[in-house]
């Protein structure tokens, strides 16, 4: 069973919209797909045209008078296609969760109980990073953060991809993620620039598959059908499908690939204690984007080197464990060495490479 969480504190960056038309692509492909709507604003629920008097809230509550098993909220949208919805009462979860222990995982306690023979289970989340996102992150193996390409903005996705870096650590829980373009514009050359941009910063975290904007998805929700009950043919659900096929594609990596990360990181803890952290600066007050590349992270240009703008200046704190680096600065496009670091040596291109030494923490 794939646990997959639908994430972005963004509202109407397409999260319900993609929880609804993965969850029946998914099913179209004889996938048994279980929805759970966690969004107090209850869009997947509504976007289905489910009508409830009990929700998933009823099955997270402690305190309510009504309380259920996830099976009794269940309703059956189609065939392999089932929905957990949602209400407004959720909205009070929080408050209610404020004081008690383990609050992030009550999600992740309910999922672990039930058994209910599901291939998949989406879970569309609110609108914020909030307890109920968190519940999500960690019941989840895997997220999918759609984005927009029309408005793409790196500051809110650091502050999601610090959270899942949280629960992974805290909680000791691996959780892997995926961005989804989810609302491609290509009549505008700007979203073809964004969508490179993006396809820089998270390379092979990036689905293949784009969804393109299509209105008949809009007039699905509101209709309150799926897109394939609303119009199979159109490009969205053609979208759609083949994101499907993409998830489909790797069914038996995951397991693979989550033994890997967990050798990996008990490998990264053992080496961690070990490492130092260095201030890398520079300061380029017109650039627009600055990286450190050096052969500590492969010389790669990516989320991982993206540079921090502070007060006129570029900042990175890096992780590294002791010996000699070299590394140059990437403004805007241009490779540069460090101008206030006078160690130099030249690199078999015949340019200088900046040089820093690293002296092993002693603990
Ligand atoms: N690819 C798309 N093409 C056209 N409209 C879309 C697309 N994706 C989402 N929308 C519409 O944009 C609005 C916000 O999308 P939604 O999925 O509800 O976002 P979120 O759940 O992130 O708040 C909805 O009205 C939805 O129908
Ligand atoms: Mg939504």
């Amino acid at each position: 069973m794939r646990i997959i969480s639908i994430t972005n504190q963004k509202g109407g960056c397409g999260k319900t919209t993609t929880a609804i038309n993965l969850a029946a692509s998914l099913a179209a492909n004889n996938r048994k797909v279980l929805l759970i709507d966690l969004d107090p604003q209850a869009h997947a629920t509504s976007g289905l045209n489910i009508r409830s008097d009990l929700s998933i809230y009823n099955v997270l509550s402690k305190l309510t008078g009504n309380k259920a098993s996830l099976s009794e909220i269940i309703q059956n949208w189609g065939e392999n296609f089932d929905v957990a919805p949602s209400s407004i009462v959720l909205s009070t979860l929080e408050q209610e969760l404020a004081g008690e222990i383990g609050r992030e995982s009550r999600l992740w306690e309910v999922l672990e109980d039930f058994k209910a023979g599901y291939d998949y289970i989406l879970i569309d989340c609110p609108p914020n990073l909030g307890i109920l996102t968190i519940n999500a992150i960690r019941a989840a193996e895997e997220i999918i953060i759609p984005v927009e390409a029309s408005r793409f903005s790196l500051e809110g996705l650091d502050q999601l991809l610090g959270i899942i870096g949280l629960v992974r650590e805290r909680l000791n829980h691996n959780v892997d993620y995926r961005v989804l373009v989810a609302n491609f514009d290509s009549r505008l050359a700007h979203s073809f620039k964004l969508l490179d941009k993006i396809k820089t910063n998270f390379q092979e975290k990036l689905f293949s598959n784009i969804i393109h904007v299509n209105v008949k998805l809009k007039e699905a929700q509101n209709e309150g059908k799926h897109i394939f009950s609303y119009d199979k043919y159109c490009r969205g659900a053609k979208d759609y499908f083949s994101l499907s096929r993409e998830i489909i594609m790797d069914e038996d990596v995951p397991a693979v690939s989550f033994a890997l990360e967990k050798r990996m990181r008990r490998v990264l803890r053992e080496e961690l204690p070990k490492l130092s952290e260095v201030t890398f600066s520079v300061s380029a007050p017109e650039a627009k984007e600055v990286f450190v590349v050096g052969d500590f992270n492969n010389w790669k240009l990516d989320h991982s080197s993206r540079m921090e703008a502070a007060d006129g200046g570029w900042k990175k704190r890096v992780n590294l464990a002791s010996g000699r680096y070299r590394y140059r600065f990437v403004i805007d496009g241009n490779w540069v060495e460090d101008s206030a670091n006078p160690a130099r040596e030249i690199n078999p291109y015949g340019s200088m490479d900046s040089m820093i030494e690293v002296f092993g923490r002693k603990d």
